[in-house]
């Protein structure tokens, strides 16, 4: 009896020392279930990338013949677009979206889309230090398009949800924009 006892902790001893030393993962428990809240956001991205200080610059550019330096394939940026209240370049900034988009349209019969992987991230209020993460096709010359949020930082952990977008400026010789962002998020 005391043998047996003895052999099984032994082994008890082994499967935990064995854990132990891997040593990189907790047990899998249950998670807390917690109740989902749903916040609206509403600003405007100033997409500008013109001027002394541009917040957008060309980082790669593929190896093509073409020459349509905006619309081209396979471009990619990088952005530290300004989020504002309003249109005007002068109205309250609240944060800025940084991150990446590739344009990755080929051709007149393709849609003229970008795909962002962009941390929109707040600046002040009650947000202030949050952030909500898109990583969508943006198929920017649709009036109204939707892109897909799949996460979050700080008070936005774990956010899921969707952006409605609407184009309030464009001038296609710079490519500069101001976009109307409608963000419906799920976050705890
Ligand atoms: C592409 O742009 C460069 C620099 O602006 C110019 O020298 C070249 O002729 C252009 N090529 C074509 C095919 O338009
Ligand atoms: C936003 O948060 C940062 C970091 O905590 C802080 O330094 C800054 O003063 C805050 N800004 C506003 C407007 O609350
Ligand atoms: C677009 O940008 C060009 C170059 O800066 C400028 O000449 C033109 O007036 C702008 N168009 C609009 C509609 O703002
Ligand atoms: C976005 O939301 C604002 C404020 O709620 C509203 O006035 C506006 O019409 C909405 N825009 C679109 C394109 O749905």
């Amino acid at each position: 009896m005391e043998g047996k006892i003895f052999i099984a902790g032994v082994m008890i001893l082994c499967v935990v020392v064995g854990h132990a030393q891997e040593g990189y993962y907790s047990e899998a428990i249950p998670a807390v279930h917690m109740e989902e809240k749903m916040t609206k956001l509403h600003f405007f991205l100033h997409d500008i990338l013109s001027g002394q200080n541009p917040a957008v610059v060309q980082i790669a550019k593929a190896n093509l013949p073409q020459n349509n330096s905006f619309a081209s394939f396979g471009t990619l940026s990088a952005t530290n677009d300004a989020m504002r209240v309003g249109v005007e370049p002068t109205s309250k900034l609240i944060g800025r979206a940084k991150g990446l988009y590739v344009l990755a349209s080929q051709g007149q019969d393709d849609e003229m889309a970008l795909v962002m992987y962009m941390d929109f991230g707040f600046t002040t209020g009650k947000f202030n230090g949050s952030s909500f993460v898109v990583c969508s096709r943006n198929p920017v010359m649709e009036t109204q398009r939707e892109l897909a949020v799949v996460g979050g930082r700080e008070q936005f952990r774990m956010a899921r949800g969707f952006a409605n977008l609407h184009t309030r400026f464009l001038n296609f010789t710079t490519g500069d924009a101001i976009i109307e962002y409608n963000v419906t998020l799920f976050h705890y």
